[in-house]
């Protein structure tokens, strides 16, 4: 596995965990036996992200839109996520991970939010690796949730309605304190951002591919990586402008 040298490696890297159900059909099994699958894939980018010296990585495990599927595949992830919570939250503070998770975690029952809750308060002074997991998350929801902080505070007279901007707005969405999203990767093959994170990912450089999220390892990830490296972040400017202020 070739390393990106350390100036090109993203600080923040989000991703859609995709092609879970379409791995179990091509094996002939139940869509939950890919969920299930899809664990080890995700042990693989926490590795690679903290062998690469990644900051933060978020993980989007569940959207505000799967609720729609069928109420057994909601119930098997459900018990997936219990169950990861139960084994994996100790070793992952061993390796100093701080755990967080984002999303409107209202909309579960109070035996997993309170896991949740745990896993947040076990691992909150952890820095080696930032890790976020995207449950009941929508990144239309996130835009919704800061405006009405915003109104609540403009309601509270702590700022005028014309003081609310970019930066005063950014400040209530979710992972306003982690350095910005760089990276945006999306696996199983679909070119679409399924409403994940829709203000993050303003000038994060994206990232698909065809892999399916259980075949998705540290070599997958470093090539990502790689990608990125090569990428030209002109944030408006001209390619001009960006050779100039390298030199
Ligand atoms: C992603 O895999 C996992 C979740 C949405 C929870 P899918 O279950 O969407 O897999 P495909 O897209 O059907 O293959
Ligand atoms: C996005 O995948 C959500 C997660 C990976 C958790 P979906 O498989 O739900 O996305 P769509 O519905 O195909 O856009
Ligand atoms: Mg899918």
């Amino acid at each position: 596995m070739t390393e990106a040298s350390a100036a090109r490696v993203p600080r923040h890297i989000a991703i859609v965990m995709d092609g879970n159900g379409r791995w179990a059909k091509a094996r002939h099994r139940p869509r939950s036996f890919g969920h299930n699958a899809g664990r080890k894939a995700v042990r693989e980018v926490i590795e690679g992200c903290m062998r690469q010296g990644v900051e933060a990585l978020t993980l989007f495990a569940f959207s505000s839109e799967n609720w729609n599927r069928p109420e057994d595949e909601v119930g098997a992830l459900m018990e997936l996520f219990i169950r990861a919570l139960d084994k994996e939250v100790d070793e992952l503070h061993g390796h100093g991970v701080r755990i967080r998770f984002v999303g409107d975690l209202a909309g579960f029952e109070q035996g997993l939010r309170q896991r949740m809750n745990q896993a947040m308060t076990h691992t909150a002074g952890n820095d080696k690796l930032l890790l976020n997991v995207a449950v009941n998350y929508g990144g239309r929801w996130d835009i919704v949730q800061a405006a009405r902080k915003a109104a609540e505070s403009v309601a509270r007279g702590e700022f005028r309605a014309d003081e609310i901007d970019e930066k005063v707005l950014g400040h209530w969405m979710c992972l306003a304190d982690l350095p910005p999203l760089d990276l945006f990767i999306r696996t199983g093959g679909e070119l679409r951002i399924s409403n994940f994170l829709l203000w993050q990912a303003a000038y994060a450089e994206l990232y698909f591919t065809d892999t399916l999220w259980p075949d998705f390892d540290q070599s997958s990830l470093a090539l990502a990586i790689e990608d990125f490296a090569r990428r030209e972040r002109r944030f408006g400017r001209t390619g001009d402008q960006v050779a100039l202020a390298k030199a």
